[in-house]
């Protein structure tokens, strides 16, 4: 727990250092907040008893990705494309995988940009490549998550079919907002001469 708290340290320390660096560039901050978040030892065994695993230390290095979890919410889009480039230049992270709910929403309507990226975490003796599971979403889009995770919650997966349409209506209605907002911001951008873009 030590290295993957180690690395989420150093992730939020690099996204905070690329946000001040945009901000003294361009006057403009990308990234509206960050959450970090360790998974519970109960969820990490309830994951992997889900999956027919043994709670073995190397099957949790192995089989659970998301351990160390980093959100990072930002106002537009575009600006999660762009955080998500910024992350895979820098030069001492790998990227694992990606899978782009935006392009492809699930099932649910839950539009948000992962990664799976990989750490070098310096210890005294060694370094240990440590895997961070990094969610990027807009505001409006965590907005629903929330919802959609207590109502998933509640129901234990199991929601009845009127409030799962309503979810589904709410989540083109967010896509919609966060479309408008974005063509907004950039009438705006184009109208002042802010050399933002
Ligand atoms: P796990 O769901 O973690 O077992 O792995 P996976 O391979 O399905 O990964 P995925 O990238 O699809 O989802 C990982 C995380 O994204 C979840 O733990 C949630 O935090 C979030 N997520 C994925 N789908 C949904 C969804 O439909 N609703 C909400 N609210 N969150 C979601
Ligand atoms: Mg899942």
């Amino acid at each position: 727990m030590l290295i993957y708290n180690s690395a989420l340290k150093q992730i939020q320390t690099k996204l905070e250092i690329l946000n001040d660096e945009f901000q003294h560039v361009h006057r403009y901050n990308p990234i509206e907040h960050i959450k970090l978040r360790i998974k519970t030892s109960e969820s990490i065994v309830k994951k992997l008893k889900r999956r027919g695993l043994e709670s073995t230390i190397s099957n949790m290095i192995e089989n659970v990705n998301d351990i160390a979890g980093v959100r990072i919410i930002c106002s537009f889009t575009s600006d999660i494309y762009r955080i998500a480039e910024m992350i895979s230049n820098q030069g001492d992270i790998r990227v694992l995988s990606v899978k782009d709910y935006l392009a492809s929403p699930k099932d649910s309507g839950y539009r948000s940009y992962h990664m799976l990226v990989s750490v070098p975490v310096n210890l005294s003796d060694r370094i240990v490549d440590t895997k961070v599971e990094i969610q990027i979403r807009t505001v409006a889009m965590d907005f629903w998550a929330s919802l959609e995770h207590k109502i998933h919650y509640k129901f234990e997966g199991n929601a009845p079919e009127n409030i799962r349409q309503e979810l589904l209506e709410c989540a083109d209605m967010v896509a919609a907002l966060d479309n408008k907002m974005l063509s907004l911001n950039e009438e705006i951008i184009s109208m002042n001469d802010i050399e933002d873009y």
